[in-house]
C-alpha cells in the first residue's frame, strides 16, 4: 500500500480481522484478545489508522509496571532514592501490518507511547519492553533501549533519555 498519513487513536470497535503483521502471535492477540485486556484494564491500546484506506496499520499496548532498582546500572540510579522499585510503563506489544512496514510507523507508534507515558498523571520513570525475538530486540536497541536485566529480552530506557530534548 502506498505511503499515506496516519492518525493515532485509542482502540475502538472497528474491524480488526484484516490486521496481519510478521508475528502470527501478535496478529492473533490483536484479533482475539486485545479488547478483553482493555476492558479489564490490563492494557491500554492505541491504533494507527491509515487515513485514505481506513485500515488499521499498526497498534501498541501500554500498561503500568515497575522495575527493580537493582535491574538498572549504577549510572542511572546514582541520584535516585533507594526505593526497591521504580515506576515504569510497559510497552507490551507493538506491531505494524506488513503492508505498512518501513514507513517509520513503528518509530511513530513508539514515540506516541513514550509521549503518553511522559504525559501521564501517574509518575513514570522508565519504559520497559519484553522483546519477543532478536529482531524486536534490535528494533528497540535502535531506539535507545538497553538490556540491563537478567530477564531474557527485557529492555529498559529511562523516559528522560527517550524524550526529545527541550
Ligand atoms: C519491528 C516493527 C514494529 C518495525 O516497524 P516499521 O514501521 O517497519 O519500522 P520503522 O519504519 O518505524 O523503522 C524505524 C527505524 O527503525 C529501524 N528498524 C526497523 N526494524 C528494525 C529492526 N528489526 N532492527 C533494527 N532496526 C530496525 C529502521 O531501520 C528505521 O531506522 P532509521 O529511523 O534510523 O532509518 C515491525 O517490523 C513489526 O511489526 N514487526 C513484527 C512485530 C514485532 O516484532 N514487534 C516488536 C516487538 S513486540
Amino acid at each position: 500500500m502506498t505511503p499515506g498519513s496516519f492518525r493515532i487513536l485509542p482502540l475502538d470497535g472497528r474491524d480488526r480481522s484484516g490486521f496481519d503483521c510478521a508475528s502470527e502471535a501478535l496478529s492473533r492477540y490483536f484479533h482475539a484478545q486485545v479488547t478483553q485486556d482493555v476492558r479489564r484494564r490490563i492494557a491500554a491500546s492505541y491504533i494507527a489508522l491509515h487515513q485514505a484506506a481506513d485500515t488499521i496499520a499498526g497498534f501498541y499496548t501500554l500498561s503500568a509496571a515497575d522495575i527493580l532498582l537493582t535491574e538498572l546500572p549504577a549510572e542511572l540510579t546514582r541520584r535516585l532514592p533507594r526505593y526497591p522499585t521504580l515506576p515504569a510503563a510497559r510497552l507490551g506489544r507493538l506491531a505494524i501490518d506488513h503492508r505498512f512496514t518501513g514507513q517509520k510507523l513503528g518509530a511513530t507508534l513508539l514515540a506516541d507511547a513514550i509521549l503518553r507515558a511522559a504525559g501521564s498523571e501517574v509518575a513514570v520513570f522508565a519504559m520497559v519492553v519484553d522483546a519477543k525475538d532478536a529482531q524486536a530486540e534490535a528494533f528497540y536497541r535502535h531506539h535507545g533501549f538497553a538490556a540491563y536485566s537478567s530477564a531474557p529480552g527485557r529492555l529498559v530506557a529511562p523516559l528522560a533519555s527517550l524524550l526529545p530534548r527541550a
